[in-house]
């Protein structure tokens, strides 16, 4: 798999099969869900959370499947031999790309993650038709305790398994520790955000409009991020 992932691509003389795929796969991606807000707009409510659904699940499945097969190793990570320009432009521009476009592909996955749930939570299927609700949206202190007790026992359940089959679980731990520390704090932000933004409807539209946005920064980020690596400066071997 990753022989084939390192074959010459089809877009650019210098790219990937790899780099090639993963492209076009966030354009399809990033298209898919502009089309879902511009459903929205027209009050499709049933077609917008359908879209954004299917999207949303593919999306997740590329990703995991993709970096896998990876293991990370997008040449972007492998430091500056894989980068053809000068030291100048890969410190003042190459690299504050690249973190932008993974800050905002982190912020992206917690804000869709977030978006998903609270789809459901303001709107209500009238006839099979979605609606958003009208009135306030607020999470049960009883709802909150299990979603935050669960998400404890989760993690407890990950750091057993991971002692358990791992001879040195450091890394992992680090990792999965951080993962479930962000979701804790994603579900702890909704009483702030229920202060800031208590009805339903206008909580779903200011978010998902906000989510829409870092969608389409993903792009413009990841296209420069393309460019730049097998277009503009590819690396000379
Ligand atoms: C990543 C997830 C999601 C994002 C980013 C998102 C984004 C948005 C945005 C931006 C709007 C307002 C459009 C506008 O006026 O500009 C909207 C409206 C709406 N969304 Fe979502 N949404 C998401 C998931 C969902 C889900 C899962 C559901 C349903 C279960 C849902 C149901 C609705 C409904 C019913 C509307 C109102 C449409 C109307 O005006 O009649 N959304 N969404």
């Amino acid at each position: 798999m990753k022989t084939l992932l390192e074959q010459p691509g089809f877009l650019a003389p210098s790219g990937t099969i790899g780099a090639d795929v993963s492209y076009l796969l966030a354009l399809v991606f990033t298209i898919l869900f502009l089309v879902s807000w511009a459903m929205a707009k027209k009050a499709q409510g049933t077609r917008h959370h359908k879209l954004i659904l299917v999207s949303m699940v593919s999306m997740v499945v590329y990703f995991c499947a993709y970096y896998y097969a990876r293991q990370l190793g997008v040449l972007a990570f492998e430091g500056r031999e894989g980068f053809g320009g000068t030291d100048d432009v890969y410190h003042n521009v190459f690299v504050p790309v690249l973190t932008t476009h993974l800050f905002l592909v982190t912020l992206g996955l917690v804000l869709a993650f977030y978006m998903i749930p609270l789809g459901f939570r303001a709107s209500e299927n009238t006839g099979g038709d979605y609606r958003l609700k009208t009135g306030e949206l607020k999470m049960q202190p009883r709802t909150f305790k299990i979603i935050l007790l669960t998400i404890f026992g989760c993690w407890a359940l990950v750091q057993a398994i991971l002692l358990a089959v791992r001879q040195n679980p450091f890394g992992a731990s680090v990792a999965y520790g951080l993962i479930f520390a962000t979701i804790a704090l994603v579900v702890s932000a909704e009483k702030l955000i229920e202060k800031l933004l208590p009805t339903a409807a206008r909580r779903h539209r200011i978010l998902g409009r906000v989510t829409m946005v870092v969608f389409a920064l993903v792009l413009v980020t990841s296209t420069a991020t393309y460019l730049m690596l097998y277009v503009i400066y590819p690396h000379k071997s």
